[in-house]
């Protein structure tokens, strides 16, 4: 008797990320935050997943990414691993868990790949985390940088505006993308920055780029789910395209199910045993 065994299915690694920018072909990422969601957005062939601190936002409603700990990115995470088979699944260090000890950067990113199963991880800043990526990168753990607007870094400029407008914050950014390069990170979020500025980095640097509000020009573009489906409506930035209304379907939903719960017309013959 013959035995089929289940179809393999390449999983995206960082070289193919690079692999695609070498070869033009745009990268797709969303940020996903448990295993349900993963699945589908895995089964619809995004290349991937972000399990980003946002979800300090849209999963536990605080109005920044600051709160989250490393103990509630680690749930997250690991329900995304199980939910995807294909997608390279990149985990954001949360605030306070990096930032200014190189040693706590490390134990945390051990946290995450040991207890999550994540592919890889994800810092805000440029020259001030460098000795936290080379001690992360010495473990075998790729990092992936994130410029431009940082939320983390909320309280110290008070504003989510558009970043490095200005020709001195733009240098510094510009810098700060090739110290990162050099470093050995795999790739850089660019977040809300001039269009033209994020063409210049993701044309002058050999990793890929991923966007969110820096143009088309970049390499990859990325998109919080919450937002790109409509569940969440109070945050509507230029950058964002919205492909679905789901708050409306959902709530669409709850009132038919209230509605049938009390005219009894929910359970009918064939739904009760
Ligand atoms: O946390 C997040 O979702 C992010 C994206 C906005 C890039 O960092």
């Amino acid at each position: 008797m013959s035995t089929v065994s289940p179809q393999r299915i390449p999983k995206v690694t960082t070289h193919k990320l690079q692999e695609m920018k070498f070869k033009g072909e745009k990268i797709a990422m969303l940020t996903a935050y448990d295993f349900s969601m993963a699945r589908l957005l895995d089964r619809a062939g995004i290349d991937v997943i972000l399990v980003g601190d946002s979800a300090s936002n849209v999963m536990a409603g605080y109005t920044s990414t600051l709160p989250i700990t490393l103990n509630e990115m680690i749930y997250h995470a690991s329900g995304v691993v199980r939910g995807v088979q294909r997608a390279l699944v990149i985990v954001d260090l949360p605030f306070g868990t990096y930032q200014g000890n190189s040693k706590i950067a490390l134990q945390s990113s051990i946290r995450i790949m040991k207890e999550a199963g994540a592919d890889a991880v994800k810092m805000e800043g440029g020259r001030e985390i460098l000795e936290s990526v080379d001690r992360i990168l010495s473990a075998g753990i790729p990092v992936m940088g994130h410029l431009g607007l940082t939320p983390q870094s909320i309280n110290k400029f008070g504003t989510y505006v558009v970043r490095a407008t200005d020709p001195q914050e733009a240098s510094k950014l510009i810098e700060d993308a090739h110290l990162l390069q050099n470093a050995g990170c795999f790739g850089i979020v660019l977040e809300k920055i001039p269009a033209k500025l994020a063409t210049e980095v993701a044309t002058g640097l050999r990793i890929p780029i991923i966007g969110i509000g820096a143009g088309s020009a970049v390499d990859g573009q990325v998109l919080v789910l919450h937002d790109m489906l409509g569940i969440t409506t109070e945050f509507s930035p230029r950058f964002l395209r919205r492909y679905h209304n789901l708050s409306e379907e959902i709530m669409g939903s709850v009132k038919s199910y209230i509605s049938d719960v009390k005219s009894v017309d929910f359970p009918n013959e064939k739904e009760q045993y």
